[in-house]
């Protein structure tokens, strides 16, 4: 396996999922972790990550010592190359231009690292790469040892290598898409220098998660919230599959889901997969305490608050239960293990709430070391539906935040309609679009697109159908393409496609008159219109 240190970049989860990708398990962990958890560790090799600070600064971040100790490859990545060259021997400065973006590199002196790979090869038969580079310092002298290799106009030492020690650097991001051969230099870093051994791929997991889930809860019966997202649904055919009939999910409507989704996840996992699922159709507890709430912050709270009491009450008629499953996964670990930390932001979204301590129960997380690629992958693998498995976020509290001001049932019962119509034509659309680098094209526009969704204005406009007047709502549309959900740009939609669907809500949906598109991008707006 691959440790992985993490010095703040926002980038550095990515390091992680493409050496997984090359199939060798890794983990990222901060920087600061001691010399003996490094040595304890196990790591075929280690990766320095990129970092927002500057190693020139007074306090800035330096690897435990022990990493350069370790008799195990070191692949320094931006901040990580400058750290090392710092930390053995070499100089940084401040470089006078900051360089953003795409570059041209050259590879020179054949080292195990960049040697026969490259973009194109330049009239002088010089071998360069197209990378993404983005820093501010950059390395001046390379510490005793290191050869040059790699290196641009604007930063003569670009890549560096020790090939005795076995210690790689380079200045540009080679886990980001954008290095051309970015995965290939991962790769050959996993497997040819630190000699990682491909085991990572998800028929073996499976059975691993499986023995490692038996083991753990014994014969002892386990609960899990069930919301119908991809992370509960993963956990609940995973650990059905370990222990069968001691699993029972608790799957409580709030009567903000979207059009048949209770009658789906029943389906799927009571009929299909035999999985125990005790639903609560909560609707009116819920619409009761809405009633007369206009505020979303406000809303967002009583939807959360009922939602952990309805399901505290269900779990606590399971009085033999001994454990909680949750579909917590790699990314939530990684973060609530940075909070506090530099630069470091966290949501404030509630998803499945906790359970009083009196319960005792203890918690059981199948999916904690896995990004959500790798949940996708295991669902199908699973036997869950790809539909299903591949589907958009759906925040917590549901359709209480896409019903503007107060959530009434006629409300949502108009908008779950028009959703419905709106994301059966996205998946209809075929999408002709590009891929990104490196990945698979969508095949259609529900595909093209990370979240769509139709939001419920509770204004009244006119219009006009056959002979008469209609007094009716506004529903709009969202749907946005982006990477994290931090940023995210609306989707240049066809509009063919959106007069479609135009056309089929105010046909089929009475009550609804006019359907408008949002055009705005993530920021100044966000996602959601609540
Ligand atoms: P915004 O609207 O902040 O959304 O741009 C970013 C992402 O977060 C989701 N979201 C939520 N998820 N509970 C959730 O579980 C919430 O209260 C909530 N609010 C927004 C949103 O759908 C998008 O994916």
């Amino acid at each position: 396996k691959i440790l992985i240190l993490d010095f703040g970049s926002q980038v550095t989860q990515l390091i992680a999922r493409r050496v997984r990708d090359a199939g060798v398990f890794s983990e990222v962990y901060p920087y600061d972790v001691d010399d003996a958890f490094i040595r304890s560790y196990g790591a075929s090799g280690i990766i320095l990550s990129g970092s927002h600070n500057s190693t020139l600064e007074g306090d800035s971040p330096r690897a435990p010592q022990a990493v350069f100790e370790a008799g195990v490859p070191v692949l320094g990545i931006c901040y990580g190359m400058q750290t090392m060259a710092a930390q053995l021997g070499g100089k940084v400065e401040n470089g006078l231009v900051r360089e953003f973006g795409y570059a041209e590199v050259r590879a020179r002196n054949h080292t195990a690292l960049l040697n026969g790979i490259n973009d194109f090869v330049t009239d002088e038969g010089h071998g360069m790469l197209k990378v993404w580079m983005s820093h501010g310092d950059k390395v001046l002298d390379m510490p005793p040892g290191f050869k040059l290799m790699a290196s641009t106009d604007s930063c003569p030492i670009a890549g560096m290598a020790d090939e005795e020690r076995k210690f790689y650097a380079v200045q540009w991001h080679p886990e980001v898409t954008h290095t051309v051969q970015g995965k290939a230099m991962l790769s050959r870093f996993v497997h040819e220098i630190c000699g990682a051994k491909a085991d990572w791929n998800m028929p073996d997991y499976i059975s691993e998660a499986v023995e490692k889930i038996r083991a753990q809860v014994g014969t002892d019966e386990v609960i899990l919230g069930l919301s119908g997202g991809v992370d509960s649904s993963v956990a609940a055919a995973l650990i059905h599959r370990a222990i069968g009939d001691q699993l029972t999910c608790v799957f409580v409507d709030h009567g903000l889901l979207r059009l048949n989704e209770g009658k789906m996840v029943m389906d799927m996992f009571s009929k299909n997969l035999g999985v125990k699922v005790i639903q609560v159709d909560a609707t009116e507890q819920f619409m009761g305490h809405l009633a007369g709430v206009t505020d979303p912050e406000q809303k967002r709270k009583i939807i959360g608050r009922e939602f952990v009491e309805v399901f505290q009450a269900e779990s606590g008629k399971l009085v033999n239960a001994k454990w909680l499953a949750q579909g917590t996964i790699y990314p939530d670990v990684i973060e609530s293990a940075g909070k506090g930390k530099k630069g470091q932001t966290i949501k404030s979204h509630h998803n499945v709430g906790g359970l009083p301590e009196t319960m005792k129960l203890q918690l059981l997380e199948p999916l904690r070391e896995l990004f959500k690629d790798e949940v996708r992958k295991l669902g199908v693998a699973l036997g869950l539906p790809h539909e299903m498995v591949y589907r958009h976020p759906f925040p917590g509290p549901g359709l209480g935040v896409r019903i503007l001001g107060e959530v009434k049932k006629e409300y949502a019962d108009l908008l779950r309609r028009a959703d419905a119509i709106f994301i059966e034509e996205l998946r209809n659309t075929p999408y002709e679009g590009a891929a990104m680098p490196g990945e698979e094209a969508p095949k259609n526009w529900y595909d093209a697109t990370s979240q769509a969704f139709a939001v419920f204005l509770p204004v009244k406009s006119v219009g006009v159908m056959g002979d008469g007047r209609t007094y009716d709502y506004v529903v709009a549309l969202r749907a946005v393409q982006t990477q994290d959900f931090m940023t995210a740009h609306w989707a240049h939609l066809p509009h063919t496609l959106l007069g479609k669907v135009s056309n089929r809500i105010i046909n089929e949906v009475r009550g609804l008159n006019r359907v408008v598109y949002d055009i705005s991008g993530k920021p100044p707006a966000t996602i959601e219109w609540e």
